[in-house]
């Protein structure tokens, strides 16, 4: 069957926003690769949940709809830079039908141990 079409918007962290389509099941790292986003240091580890530069921010009512985060995700979640509330790691959260039309944020900056 075809997957449904699921629109994302991202919006950047130099507050212009950029809308793309994607499909259900694909994961918010993956859509943000496929469209060529300029994300600085975006998906350094590619999904292996050893990273922490796919932090997105959510709003509240996406950000409840979410499966939940497993433990592997929360610790290197942990690390990520400006963590809220309502952050996630991209990389492990897909789109599905009932998120069509989703806000994703991203982040100002990305934690680079060089930095600290
Ligand atoms: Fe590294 Fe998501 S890309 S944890």
């Amino acid at each position: 069957a075809e997957k449904a079409k699921v629109t994302v918007h991202y919006s950047m962290a130099d507050g212009s926003t950029v809308t793309v389509q994607s499909k259900e099941g694909e994961n918010l790292l993956d859509i943000a690769i496929e469209n060529d986003l300029d994300i600085d240091g975006f998906g350094a580890c590619e999904g292996t949940l050893a990273c922490s530069t796919c932090h997105l921010i959510f709003q509240q009512p996406i950000y409840d709809q979410l499966e939940e985060p497993t433990d592997e995700e929360l610790d290197m979640l942990d690390l990520a830079f400006g963590l809220t509330d309502t952050s996630r790691l991209g990389c492990q959260v897909c789109v599905t039908k009932a998120l069509d039309g989703l806000t994703v944020k991203v982040p100002e900056g990305v934690a680079d141990a060089r930095d600290v």
